[in-house]
């Protein structure tokens, strides 16, 4: 029989037609998805990333609860208009620490990931107490009842814990210290050396306006502020022609 009169026999054959392409189909996805998971170096490493302090991570949790990703991307993708508004298009190993991604897929509010020192603390709490006193057009909610809820810290080991569960490099010594760190970053008398041995580049004092109390707010500013900053520019080149 000849090789045309078998693939003739498969082609009258629905069944036979099914099996056989499921076949080529799950070889070809093993040989494409499998290596993936044997590479060590699926994501380039980056200088400068490390996972999120304690605080920045609570405001993190914030920005998810609040669903800020309904209207704000965290991805600046490689396009000319994209990088001249918001600066460097967003690397992969930016958002390696986090669990789940940001990059969202809707921009009714500009990108944020390269927010961080972009505008002063209190610029963020008035915008976000009343986003029309800063950017009279603006259709952002206000958000001013974050400044008025503490933050609650309890579950701040665990939610490191958790982080680590999922590969993000928590040190046993920042799981420990993970409590004192969150209250050193927002407070404005505080020592933060050790902070900012175990988290480099973090902002630290309070963010709010009210250093009697830790707020949502101080944490969500905290995330804020930081986004983007981790990774020196000035010092990374990956364009094309450089390579
Ligand atoms: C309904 C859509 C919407 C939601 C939800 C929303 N925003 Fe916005 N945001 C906007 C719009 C529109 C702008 C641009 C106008 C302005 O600055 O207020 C903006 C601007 C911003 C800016 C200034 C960015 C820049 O580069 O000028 C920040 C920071 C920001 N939003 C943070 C947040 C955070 C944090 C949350 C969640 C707590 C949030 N937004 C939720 C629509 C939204």
């Amino acid at each position: 029989m000849s090789i045309l009169k078998k693939h003739s026999l498969i082609e009258k054959n629905a069944t036979l037609l099914l099996i056989g392409s499921l076949v080529v189909v799950t070889i070809g996805g093993l040989v494409e998805i499998a290596p993936l998971f044997y590479l060590q170096n699926t994501i380039e490493k980056v200088e400068g990333m490390r996972p999120y302090s304690p605080l920045e991570l609570a405001g993190r949790d914030i920005y998810v609860r609040e669903g800020c990703y309904l209207c704000h991307s965290q991805m600046i993708r490689p396009f000319r208009d994209e990088v001249e508004r918001y600066g460097h298009y967003s690397l992969a190993a930016e958002s390696m620490y986090d669990h789940s991604f940001q990059w969202g897929s809707k921009r009714t509010g500009p990108d944020l990931a390269r927010v961080g020192g972009r505008y002063s603390n209190e610029w963020h709490v008035q915008h976000l107490i009343e986003p029309r006193d800063v950017v009279p057009e603006s259709v952002m909610p206000s958000y001013a009842f974050l400044k008025d809820t503490p933050l609650n810290m309890n579950g701040i080991t665990a939610n490191l814990k958790a982080n680590i569960a999922v590969g993000v490099p928590y040190t046993p010594e920042m799981v420990d210290n993970a409590l004192a760190d969150m209250k050193a970053q927002a407070d404005p008398e505080a020592d933060t050396e050790a902070l900012l041995a175990r988290y480099p580049k973090a902002k630290t004092g309070d963010f709010d306006g009210n250093p009697r109390m830790i707020s949502e707010m101080d944490a969500l500013i905290a995330y804020l502020q930081m986004l983007g900053t981790l990774v020196d520019f000035s010092t990374y080149d990956q364009s094309p022609q450089s390579r």
